[in-house]
């Protein structure tokens, strides 16, 4: 209907505020797309050696998921489902950036948070066990990415259990040069400056 498509619109211009650009250039930092792996997200701002920044990215990215989900759930589930897709494919495919985005995880965390927060829950464990053991952001979220369906799946519904291994296998593929780098081994660990 009319309305999902509204959602999707809806959620697509909040998931395309590109946070990590407008933080780091607001900090004075220049461009963030210029450094290390060339990613608008948190990890990649957090190779600007500024912590807050990142965590600064890392919340507003998640939120503007959370925001869309919760926002248009007001409608109706579906209408959630939606605009929570539109925040994920906004954060990867931004109009502003000719559509070059980020990779989603934070969002696809936010999203997660307004619509099964108890697997937003799985999610942090997993990524952070990841982290913890072998200092990769990209290797924590794509087993997190794996993880998340296969939870949704037994603790969720199909739709939204569906939505999320659709979400996740965007989210590999925009991972395609990490998993080459963690293959070659010149995957760059969380924190170290690039
Ligand atoms: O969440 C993004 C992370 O998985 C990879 O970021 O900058 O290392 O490509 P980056």
């Amino acid at each position: 209907s009319y309305g999902l498509i509204l959602a999707l619109l809806f959620g697509y211009l909040l998931g395309s505020i590109p946070f990590g650009l407008l933080v780091t250039r607001a900090a004075g930092l220049g461009d963030v797309r210029k450094i290390g792996s060339g990613n608008i997200g948190a990890t990649n701002v957090l190779r600007t050696g500024n912590k807050g920044l990142a965590v600064a990215t890392l919340l507003l990215d998640a939120l503007k998921g959370t925001a869309a989900v919760l926002i248009a759930a007001r409608f109706g589930p579906d209408f959630g489902l939606w605009a929570g897709f539109g925040a994920f494919l906004g954060h990867l495919f931004p109009a502003w950036l000719g559509f070059k985005g980020g990779k989603g995880i934070a969002t696809y965390l936010g999203v997660l948070i307004g619509l099964a927060w108890q697997v937003a829950l799985i999610f942090a464990v997993v990524w952070l066990a990841v982290a913890f053991l072998f200092r990769y952001s990209s290797l924590a979220a794509l087993v997190a990415a794996v993880v998340v369906p296969i939870a949704l799946y037994f603790l969720s519904t199909p739709q939204i259990a569906g939505l999320f291994a659709v979400m996740s296998l965007i989210a590999i593929i925009k991972h395609r040069a990490n998993i080459s780098r963690l293959l070659a081994g010149t995957e760059g660990k969380i924190g170290a400056k690039g």
